[in-house]
């Protein structure tokens, strides 16, 4: 029993958790089926090869004189009067038979670009293989630059058309409003060929400004580098900072690129930039900052997000003054009170002057003086 059954695969119904119910089953109709069929059934399934394949789909168990035939699988072609079957033994084994039968088949070699290189993966057209192509300088490939030898209806072929290499030439660069380029004469432009543009002069006071690339050049194929620059008049407006002023860049006009400096008056705080330029959409960029906070509040600019602080320069102004007239309040009842006390000091000592020096005593506590010459000033 144990001899017959050595040889033989494993029963159908894989185990991945000896203790699931599936498994369970799976080995009860197992051993079922190992009793009933092991005393005729000698061979497992037949051995696996890269370059063949079964006929028919194989059985889990075959008894003695048992044939099994191989082909040889789609990518492979065939030498014919080769042993292509496979018997079982009575050792339980199955008869010696090797795929050497079988070739691989291939794509065809391919031809080279014109123009162009081609390269295959380990210098190899068979199955699965891939074919690299490429341009001279000067030259864009058309087409797929990678194919793969594939299987196709049985027989192996090329995933697509070869591709093929087109000199790179770049039509007539676009023509600009109020402006040129110097090749106004010319049609077709070679690889790496540059134009250059140039501004009209302007019917107004201001001269047009060129924005882009000057120069252009065909980078590829129907591909210049760049867009075409635009010709235009470019004029910032004056940079006017409510809370600040401009302190450099003073000019009665901002062309393009024109830059200036602006401050915040003292107190207030920039939120933005400071130096800012003239851009060819005529706005500064970055655009105008704003002088946020005031006087009092130099190191809180965030606090005029806090509801019901005035916002407004007035409401500022107010509110400074109320905090002024605070400060000087708190100074003149300061100076008040030590007035008030000199003056009971100076009367309290009077008065006991005129009683008698044996009762006043140098070391005094000072408090004590202060609330009597304060119960004598209220009577
Ligand atoms: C089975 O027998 C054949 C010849 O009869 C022999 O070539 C083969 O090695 C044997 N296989 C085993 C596993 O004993
Ligand atoms: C200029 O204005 C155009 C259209 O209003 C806008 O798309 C573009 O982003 C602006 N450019 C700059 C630099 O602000
Ligand atoms: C600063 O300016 C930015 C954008 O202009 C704005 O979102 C932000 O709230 C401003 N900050 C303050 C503290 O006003």
């Amino acid at each position: 029993m144990t001899a017959s059954f050595a040889p033989c695969v494993p029963l159908p119904g894989r185990c991945e958790s000896p203790i699931s119910s599936r498994c369970l089953f799976g080995i009860l109709v197992g051993s079922l089926v190992f009793l009933l069929s092991a005393s005729s059934d000698a061979c497992g399934p037949p051995p696996l090869y890269l370059a063949m394949e079964t006929i028919e789909k194989p059985k889990s168990n075959y008894s003695v004189g048992e044939k099994v035939q191989y082909r040889c699988k789609p990518q492979y072609f065939y030498i014919p009067k080769r042993i292509m079957t496979t018997v079982c033994l009575e050792n339980n084994s199955w008869s010696l038979v090797f795929d050497y039968n079988c070739f691989s088949k291939a794509c065809s070699y391919l031809l080279r670009p014109a123009n162009g290189g081609l390269t295959y993966d380990n210098d190899d057209v068979g199955y699965k293989s891939n074919a690299h192509f490429s341009c001279k300088k000067g030259y864009h490939l058309i087409g797929k630059a990678v194919l793969s030898c594939d299987l196709v209806k049985g027989e192996l072929a090329w995933s697509g058309k070869p591709p093929r290499c087109e000199k790179i030439v770049c039509a007539r660069p676009p023509e600009i409003k109020n402006g040129k380029h110097n090749a106004s004469d010319k049609e077709e432009f070679q690889h790496l060929e540059t134009v250059t543009y140039s501004c009209d002069p302007a019917p107004g006071p201001d001269p047009y400004t060129l924005i882009g690339a000057r120069t252009i050049y065909c980078s590829g194929l129907r591909t210049w580098s760049n867009n075409a620059p635009e010709c235009k008049v470019i004029q910032c407006p004056l940079p006017v900072l409510p809370n600040g002023k401009q302190v450099s860049g003073f000019a009665e006009k901002f062309p393009y690129q024109a830059v200036v400096m602006l401050e915040c008056n003292a107190g207030f705080y920039l939120n933005g930039s400071e130096i800012l330029t003239c851009g060819s959409n005529s706005t500064w960029e970055p655009s105008l900052p704003s002088c946020i906070g005031g006087p009092s509040h130099p190191t809180k600019p965030s606090v005029s997000n806090y509801p019901g602080y005035p916002t407004t320069r007035e409401g500022l102004l107010n509110f400074d003054e109320l905090d002024e007239w605070t400060t000087a309040l708190t100074g003149i009842t300061g100076f008040v009170g030590i007035a008030v006390l000199c003056v009971c000091l100076y009367r309290c000592f009077q008065r006991r002057k005129k009683k008698g020096k044996t009762e006043v005593k140098a070391e005094y506590p000072t408090y004590q003086l202060k609330s009597t010459s304060a119960a004598e000033q209220t009577n």
